[in-house]
């Protein structure tokens, strides 16, 4: 299952694949993850807040909703669990995460300046649930 996953990861992110290990150490750590053939999410809770660590789409399948409903599943369970706030971190040329995070109610809370290694700005996201 791991090996899918990063095989997944490396179409999603070709310029930073993560190994099956790194999968198993963020499992370790203590991330949650859904993974299916098109697609991922991970994420992390600690107390009443959740930060989600990375997401991805096979690019066969992107535009069909499958991120939007991989967030909504993420949200509806962290809803239940007390969760009260999601965080997230996206680069300022990432538009398509960008357009989908603002789609689905996340905020920009602050920016981080030339916070990735190609110089670009992360923008920090917030969403109340
Ligand atoms: C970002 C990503 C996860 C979106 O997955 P997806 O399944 O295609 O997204 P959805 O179909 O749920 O799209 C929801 C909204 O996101 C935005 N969006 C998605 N792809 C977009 C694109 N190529 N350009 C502009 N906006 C886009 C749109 O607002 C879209 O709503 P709409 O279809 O009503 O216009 C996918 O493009 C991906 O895997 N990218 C590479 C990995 C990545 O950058 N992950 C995010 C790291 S922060």
């Amino acid at each position: 299952m791991l090996d899918k996953l990063a095989n997944l990861h490396k179409l999603c992110f070709p310029h930073k694949p993560w190994s099956s290990n790194d999968f198993a150490d963020l499992k370790k750590s203590g991330c949650d993850i859904i993974a299916s053939e098109n697609g991922f999410i991970v994420w992390r809770t600690v107390a009443d807040e959740a930060e989600i660590i990375t997401i991805g789409v096979n690019p066969d399948n992107r535009k069909q909703g499958i991120a939007t409903a991989m967030l909504t599943l993420v949200e509806n369970e962290l809803k239940k669990s007390g969760v009260k706030k999601i965080f997230l971190e996206v680069s300022t040329n990432n538009f398509p995460a960008l357009n989908l995070y603002k789609n689905n109610g996340f905020v920009q809370i602050s920016v981080r300046k030339n916070y990735y290694e190609d110089g670009s700005d992360a923008i920090l996201m917030e969403k109340l649930i």
